[in-house]
């Protein structure tokens, strides 16, 4: 979906959860840190402000978490999302789950964390950003279209775009661990948010680009209910643009994101 109107764009995102987590006695929602879904954070903060909108029976699971920074670090994942998000509104933070970069045991707390995600029934809604690159979660260019929460090493240009958020290039971790790209495809709806012409290319490839490893975000061409959601800038380079705004501004008012 192409919103015309910036403003728009956090509405239709925030529409979907608000939907999700008043149906649902206990929803399950996955959490993507980095810039793309901070809007819808703060929209659904002032839902939550207004009244009404309550997170309390709500479970939320991180995409991903860098190796080695404590929890109370404040570029943590666990700490950026309490800070944004999770924070700002009424969740019990011991139902915000994230990868344990901080185990002694990686494997067990990868493995730990994909039992956690099943144990509470599975994602219902699962929110992502784009890298330019295509990485989905940490999933850099050549992971496994199966993949399943791992240890990821960054790419140099990932840390370059994170080092914004740290002292220097140097203090960016190396390593992270992050849901697989089959992991997110099992999360029962996928809302990718991208904004801005920067991320023009990558929602190109990714929405009409074959489906390939390289570019581990085509996978989302594999699954059944996912929903792209960009303003104008962001869709420039998409050849069936014109398509796509007349669909969702022809969509019957029963159809949801
Ligand atoms: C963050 C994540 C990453 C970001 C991506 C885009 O949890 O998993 O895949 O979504 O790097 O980042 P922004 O939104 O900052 O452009």
């Amino acid at each position: 979906m192409i919103v015309a109107r910036p403003e728009e764009f956090a509405g239709v995102v925030a529409d979907a959860v608000e939907s999700l987590v008043r149906r649902r006695p206990t929803p399950v929602l996955g959490l993507a840190t980095g810039s793309s879904p901070l809007p819808v954070y703060d929209e659904l903060v002032r839902r939550h402000g207004r009244g009404g909108l309550s997170f309390a029976a709500t479970t939320a699971f991180l995409l991903d978490e860098y190796v080695g920074l404590p929890f109370d670090h404040p570029e943590s994942y666990r700490a950026v999302i309490e800070r944004e998000f999770t924070g700002r509104v009424d969740f019990d933070q011991q139902r915000v789950h994230g990868p344990d970069g901080q185990d002694t045991d990686l494997h067990a707390a990868c493995a730990a964390y994909e039992a956690a995600i099943v144990e509470a029934g599975g994602i219902d809604l699962q929110l992502l950003g784009v890298g330019g690159d295509g990485h989905i979660g940490f999933n850099e260019p050549g992971s496994s279209l199966a993949s399943r929460t791992r240890l990821k090493t960054l790419t140099a240009q990932t840390r370059l775009d994170n080092a914004r958020f740290f002292d220097s290039l140097d203090a960016v971790p190396r390593h992270v661990l992050t849901q697989g790209v089959g992991t997110i495809l099992e999360a029962r709806h996928l809302v990718l948010v991208a904004t801005g012409e920067v991320k023009a290319a990558a929602v190109a490839s990714l929405v009409e680009g074959p489906v390939t490893a390289f570019f581990p975000a085509s996978a989302l061409q594999l699954h059944p209910h996912v929903s792209v959601v960009i303003d104008e800038p962001a869709a420039g380079q998409l050849r069936l643009a014109d398509y796509y705004r007349e669909a969702y501004a022809g969509k019957p008012p029963w159809q949801t994101l």
